[in-house]
């Protein structure tokens, strides 16, 4: 295992690849400054944000770098269902770790508060309990980052070495 490598839109990405890079004494790189500084085929992790179910920057990862397992750092609790939608959604044949973050309105773009909107709104207007109930995740900043939250990726990364 050479490097931790992350896509962080507001930062929980960001700290669960740094804090994971220090357990594991590995280097931790941006994506950006991965493809300027590490040579292409390492066995990296890596850890991306997630936009819509899509594990941001893995598919870019995967194409220059072995990727022994991803991170997911989504907002939305653990749940057996999400992580089958994920495994899904981003056709993973590695190991999938989820890290739930969390969310900081002040960092967001006006268009990514608008996509978050409409998802809040959608969930409030289906009836559903479950959704109404989760609809409320989205309505202020949270944090859910925890290093506890590490304990299977950072075995996994010293079983790799
Ligand atoms: C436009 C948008 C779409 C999102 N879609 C999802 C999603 O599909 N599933 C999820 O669990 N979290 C989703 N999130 C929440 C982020 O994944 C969460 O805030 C995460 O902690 C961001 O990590 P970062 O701080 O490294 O950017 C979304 C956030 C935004 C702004």
């Amino acid at each position: 295992m050479k490097a931790i490598i992350y896509e962080s839109n507001t930062g929980h990405a960001e700290r669960y690849a740094k804090t994971l890079a220090e357990k594991l004494r590995l280097p931790c790189y941006d994506i950006k400054q991965a493809k300027k500084e590490l040579p292409k085929g390492e066995k990296i992790i890596f850890i991306g944000w997630v936009f819509a179910n899509q594990i941001m920057g893995l598919k870019d990862a995967g194409k220059r770098w072995s990727v022994a397992a991803a991170g997911a750092v989504g907002l939305f609790p653990d749940s057996k269902t999400n992580r089958e939608i994920l495994v899904s959604k981003n056709k993973l044949t590695v190991p999938l770790f989820y890290l739930r973050g969390g969310i900081d309105f002040s960092k967001l773009k006006g268009l990514q508060k608008k996509l978050l909107k409409m998802v809040h709104d959608d969930m409030l207007r289906s009836n559903d309990p479950e959704k109404t109930e989760a609809a409320k995740i989205l309505e202020k900043d949270t944090d859910f980052f925890s290093e506890d939250n590490l304990t299977d990726i950072a075995a996994f990364g010293l079983s790799q070495f």
